[in-house]
């Protein structure tokens, strides 16, 4: 089991929250982006409830066709549809005394939402093609990442079951919102990745630092943790270079910064060139090509800019007049 990262006010107070809740029978909705850690929370409430000795199931809501879906779900009893040979249990029975996770809910149709509704309410369902009446008690945790008011004022989920979902709702914010827990889960996925995939690899330098602290994210901690992985596999040495983090994410920075100083043209200018050269490794020749401009206005441009542009790449610094 991950231990769950809290250091941001906003996550504690989460936290908080959710261990407070665990202990009652309360269902429970969680909203966040994708990547903003709905699982590990999920996981944690199921683990500090009464229910722990029993199973946390989890169902993927947005990964089946809703007939199998349903199927998952309710079970069946054989012959209830083409090829359902023998009866099979659904995830319903399964977490019988424990807890079902339903992820992407807002997926859920129309027919299924009426169904889940019904085993809320009476505690009790068939399974499909079935006639037995099965009691079940479990613990239901949601999680979205849309707003599922949003999708009850567009009538594609009923309000009714939303509010039975809805008892308590715990939000976890985005991690560009909550930058204080960065530095503790960088260390958590390098410590964990360098341990995978064999590496030395157990700090970042002060520029890949600087690069994790003006990133956005769009991926929240799903998206840390892959570029931390990736870092670890392609750096050769004890500390993450800004070289190992991927160029995208560069890109993503170096836009963000474009958008929010308001720059004048030229160093709009300067500030191209300067990233072309590095992306040329310090080659002018190819730097002018891919500038589309003669190596002669490169420097020119190069002259009036000043030092400002001039990019210094060790090793190749040699080869730049080729
Ligand atoms: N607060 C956290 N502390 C430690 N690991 C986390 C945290 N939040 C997310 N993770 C990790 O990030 C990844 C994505 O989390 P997950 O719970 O699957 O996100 P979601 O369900 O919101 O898409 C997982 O590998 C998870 O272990
Ligand atoms: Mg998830």
């Amino acid at each position: 089991m991950i231990e769950l990262v809290a250091q941001a006010e906003t996550m504690r107070e989460v936290v908080r929250l959710a261990l407070r809740v665990a202990s009652t029978d309360a269902n429970v909705l969680i909203t966040g982006e994708s990547g903003t850690g709905k699982d590990v929370l999920a996981h944690l409430i199921h683990a500090r409830s009464s229910r722990s000795a029993n199973e946390l199931v989890k169902i993927d809501c947005a990964s089946l066709p809703s007939e199998l879906l349903e199927a998952e779900l309710f079970g069946y009893e054989r012959g209830a549809f083409t090829g359902a040979t023998e009866a099979k249990p659904g995830r319903f029975e399964a977490a019988h005394k424990g807890t079902l996770l339903l992820d992407e809910i807002a997926h859920l149709s129309t027919d299924a939402q009426a169904k889940l509704l019904r085993v809320i309410e009476r505690r009790e369902f068939e399974r499909l093609g079935g006639r037995r009446t099965i009691k079940v008690d479990a613990r239901l945790i949601a999680l979205t990442n849309v707003e599922l008011e949003d999708a009850v004022k567009r009538r594609s989920f009923r309000e009714d079951l939303f509010y039975r979902l809805n008892v308590v709702r715990l939000h976890l914010p985005p991690l560009r919102e909550r930058r204080e827990d960065v530095p503790e889960l960088t260390e958590r996925f390098l410590k964990m990745y360098a341990a995978k995939h064999g590496r030395r690899a157990n700090a970042l330098t002060p520029a890949a630092l600087a690069a994790f602290t003006a990133y956005d994210f769009p991926g929240n901690v799903r998206e840390l943790a892959n570029t931390i992985e990736r870092a670890v596999i392609v750096s050769s040495g004890q500390r993450i270079e800004a070289d190992d983090l991927p160029d995208s994410l560069h890109a993503a920075i170096a836009f963000q910064k474009r958008r929010t100083r308001r720059q004048t043209l030229a160093e709009l200018e300067a500030d191209y060139i300067k990233e072309t050269l590095a992306a040329a490794k310090g080659n002018k020749s190819e730097a002018a090509r891919l500038l589309g401009i003669s190596r002669k206005n490169l420097y020119e441009k190069l002259a009036r800019y000043g030092e400002g542009v001039g990019v210094r790449v060790k090793g190749v610094e040699k080869n730049d007049e080729r």
